[in-house]
Formats: C-alpha cells, structure tokens, sequence
C-alpha cells in the first residue's frame, strides 16, 4: 500500500465507484419518487371522475349498476381496488359501518377522519391485511355539492408497481457494473504510466548514489514527469561531466606536485648519500629551492582558483587608474622584459578609471603580461591598449610572440592546458595563468577572449567596468 502505483490505484477506484454508485442511488431514488408521484396523480384522476359519477348516481341520472361498472372499468385499467363508501362524520365512530362495507385495515380507519375533514392521504407502503400483500393507498373525500358524504378508497397492491422500478434498477445496476468493469483497465494502465516513470528515476538515482554507471532514463511523455526525467537526465550528465573533470584535476595536480617533489626528493637523497659534495651542494640547494617556491606558487594558484569556483573569493572593488595598475605591473616584469628586449608600451589614457579589486586586476595583468613575455623571442614587442566600450572598457594585450596554434587556442583558459613550444621547457609552468585569469574576469563581470595566429602573436582581450564620469 505503499507504492504511488497501489496509492493511485485505490484513489482512483474508491473515487470512481463512489461517483458510479451515488448516480445509480440517486437516478433510482429519483425514479421512484415519479413513480409514486404519477400513481398519486393517477388516483387524484380516478377519484374526481368517481366523485362525478357518484353525483350523477345522487342525482338520480345514473343507475348503481352503471356507476359499479364505471368504478370496476377504473379499477382494473389503474390496477387498484377501489371502494366508494359512503359515511356519515356521526356512524363513523362506531366503525360498523366500515366492517361491513368490507374495509377492515387499521390505517385506512385512522386516516378516514382526515380524510372526512376534507383532506386527501397518500400512503406510499403500507400492509394490507384484507390484501395480504403492501399497497399504495390513497383516501380521497367523496364531495357531493359542497358536502363530504363519504371516502374514495384506491388500494394498488406495491408489487406491481416495484416491477417496474426493479426493473429499472437492475438496468441501472448493470450499467454501473459495466462502466467499472470499463473503468478498472483504464485505471490500472493510467496508474502504472504515472508511476512507472518515477518508479525508473527513483531506481536511477539509487545506482547514481552507489557509483555505478547508468543509460538515460526513457520517459517519451511531455508532461510534468517526463520533465522531471529530462531534469533527471541533465543532472546525470552534468554529475558524469563534474566527476571527469574532478578525476582529471586531481590527475594533474598530482603530476604537477609530483615532479618537483620528485626532484628535490632525488637531489636530497644525494647529497645523503654523498653523491653530491658538500661543496657542491650550493648549487644543488638552489635548484632546489627553486623547486620548493615553484610548488608554493602552485598551490596557491590552486587555491585561488578552488576559492573562485567555491565563491569563496570576495572582491574588494574600488575606483582605480588602470594606467597606474598597468605600470606598476610591467614594473615586476621589467627584468625578465629587459633580459630578452622586449619594448612594452601602454597605450592607456592616463585619466582613465575602472571599477576593480586592485590586487586581482594586477594579478590578471601580470599573468597575461608574463605570458606575453615569455612566449616572445628576443627583440618582441608588447601593446597594452584601453577602448571606452559603452559602460565597459576593453583591454588588449597584444604581443609579437610565437603565437598559438588554431588546435590549442580553444583550450588555452583550461586547467593545465599547455601547448607544447620551443620556448619553454613543460617543466617550468603549469598551465594554471590563463584559467586563474579567466576565473578573475568572469567573477568581476567581464569576459575574456584570445587571437592569435602561429608564429605571429597573441592578442589576449578582455573586458572590466569602466567608472562613468
Ligand atoms: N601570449 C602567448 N603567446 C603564445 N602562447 C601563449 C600565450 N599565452 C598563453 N599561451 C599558451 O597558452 C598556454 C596556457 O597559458 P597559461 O598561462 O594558462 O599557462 P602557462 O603559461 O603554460 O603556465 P603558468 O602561467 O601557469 O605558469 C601556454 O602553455 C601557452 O602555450
Ligand atoms: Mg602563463
């Protein structure tokens, strides 16, 4: 009873019979209450013929035979047994009257005082003793000119009468029958088409959270559950594309953490071992630290991107010159520029200001700057421009360096992605600059996109809020 499927399928038929079962009750109910009301006026009809009758029979112009027969005539075309008793208010107490007129059932001598005052009764099941079977009884005052001389009694025996209402019942029953028997297909299959679907998610997500690889649920409907399952399949897809990028990740930190650990590993060891000489362990110690700080940048270029992505990352926006931003930046760039003869010139209104983090925007230029720096050849040339955009201001760092190739330009923003180059050895970045870049712009509500062709420079782009005024 616990199933959506056994829950629909009770509601439903407990709704259905009820629906079916108080319509049938009420169609016969209604169609014995006309029944009642058409024999009521039908007695009405014989009653005031009869009064008629018995008032030419006072008259004089009509015989006794004639009206017996008239009254026998009404009798047995309405099926009734009538009697036409003619009574004094006075004799009726002493009830003789009656017996010997042959009326002998109680209620009809309880009712003759109603009706002797004027006043018809109807009686829809009563017994009759003298009968011996329930009748509709109806007692109608004999009114001769203004004057009530008697009682029209109509006794129909209820048998005939609920023939024709059992009849009808036993139609209306069978239909209902029917209309169930029809019904309790169609609520079992509507039943199991909305809960079978959920029953498939449900299973579905039950795989999911114990790892295991599952198909698309199939639900070809359109409505809310077929929703529910194209929501289902998106979320399955997106868990199976966040688990791929989640084991890749891991994969390349633990590449990257594991070379420079390696290698500091290795040079320790032999300088232990003795291999390396005391006087020669200058040399060593310095590549070594420069293994240790490469390891610190590393990580904390992890965790500043798992800080953006976790929005754990606030930024502390202010009004600043870019010009200045871009000086100080090329300023710690200045040597490394210098060592190779690369000109760097801004090519920024001085006056102009952005809305930023001020420590993010240096961080996003020094790191495309340092890009440009190192993959251009000697005697290069780096352009820093600023375009006033509408309410953004655009900024290109374009160089003269070696360019990338159209198959590794899509990916150049990805975690760890490094096209393979002359200029650089792998082992010297890690392929973290462009994502950290792009994640900085993105959460400052700028976008990012890169030019470039082979072996005639980059062109990196992006957009920041430009302070109005
Ligand atoms: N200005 C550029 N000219 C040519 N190639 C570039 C330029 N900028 C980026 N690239 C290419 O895009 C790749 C990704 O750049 P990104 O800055 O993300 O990583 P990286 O420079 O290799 O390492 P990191 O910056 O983490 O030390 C680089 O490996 C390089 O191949
Ligand atoms: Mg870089």
């Amino acid at each position: 009873m616990k199933s959506i499927f056994s829950r629909l399928l009770v509601t439903y038929f407990v709704i259905t019979l009820l629906i079916i079962v108080i319509l049938t009750s009420a169609i016969s109910f209604m169609y014995k209450t006309i029944v009642m009301e058409e024999k009521k006026e039908s007695f009405e009809v014989i009653a005031k013929r009869i009064e008629i009758l018995t008032e030419k029979y006072t008259a004089g112009t009509m015989s006794l035979e004639g009206l017996n027969s008239a009254v026998n005539g009404m009798s047995y075309s309405a099926d009734a047994m009538i009697y036409v008793i003619q009574i004094d208010k006075d004799s009726f107490s002493q009830g003789k009257e009656l017996t010997y007129q042959g009326v002998t059932d109680k209620f009809v001598y309880e009712d003759l005082s109603t009706v002797l005052n004027g006043k018809q009764v109807f009686r829809k099941n009563e017994y009759s003793q003298k009968l011996e079977t329930y009748v509709v009884y109806m007692g109608y005052p004999l009114k001769i000119k203004t004057e009530i001389k008697g009682a029209i009694l109509m006794f129909c025996p209820i048998n005939n009468i609920n023939q024709n209402i059992m009849k009808m019942n036993r139609i209306l029953w069978s239909c209902c029958a029917m209309i169930m028997l029809i019904s309790i297909p169609i609520i079992f299959i509507n039943s199991r088409r909305i809960s079978k679907p959920i029953e498939q998610v449900e299973k579905a997500a039950r795989s999911i959270a114990k790892g295991e690889m599952i198909s698309a649920v199939q639900v070809p409907s359109k409505d809310e559950i077929g929703m529910l399952a194209h929501s289902f399949n998106n979320m399955k897809d997106q868990l199976e594309i966040n688990d791929k990028i989640r084991r890749e990740f891991i994969a390349n930190v633990s590449h990257e953490l594991r070379t420079p650990l390696t290698s500091i590993g290795g040079f320790v060891q032999a300088m232990l071992d003795g291999i390396i000489t005391v006087e020669n362990s200058r040399e060593y110690l310095k590549i070594i630290r420069g293994e240790t700080n490469r390891l610190v940048n590393l990580t904390s270029e992890l965790l500043d991107i798992t800080k953006i992505q976790s929005g754990v990352m606030k930024l502390n926006i202010e009004e600043i010159l870019l010009y200045e931003v871009v000086a100080e930046s090329i300023l710690i760039l200045r040597e490394k520029a210098d060592s190779k003869g690369i000109t760097i010139s801004i090519l920024v209104d001085k006056k102009l200001r952005v809305s930023m983090d001020r420590e993010r925007l240096m961080q996003i230029f020094i790191n495309i700057l340092s890009n440009a720096v190192r993959y251009s050849e000697i005697g290069g040339q780096i352009d820093i421009t600023a375009k006033e955009k509408k309410h953004l201001v655009e900024i290109t760092v374009a160089d003269t360096g070696i360019g990338i190739s159209e198959k590794d330009l899509p990916f150049i923003f990805d975690k760890f992605y490094q096209s393979k180059n002359h200029l650089i050895p792998e082992k010297e970045s890690s392929g973290l600059g462009l994502s950290i870049v792009k994640n900085l712009v993105v959460l400052s509500g700028g976008n990012i996109t890169a030019k470039s062709k082979k072996g005639e420079g980059t062109q990196i782009c992006f957009t920041v809020n430009k302070v109005e005024g």
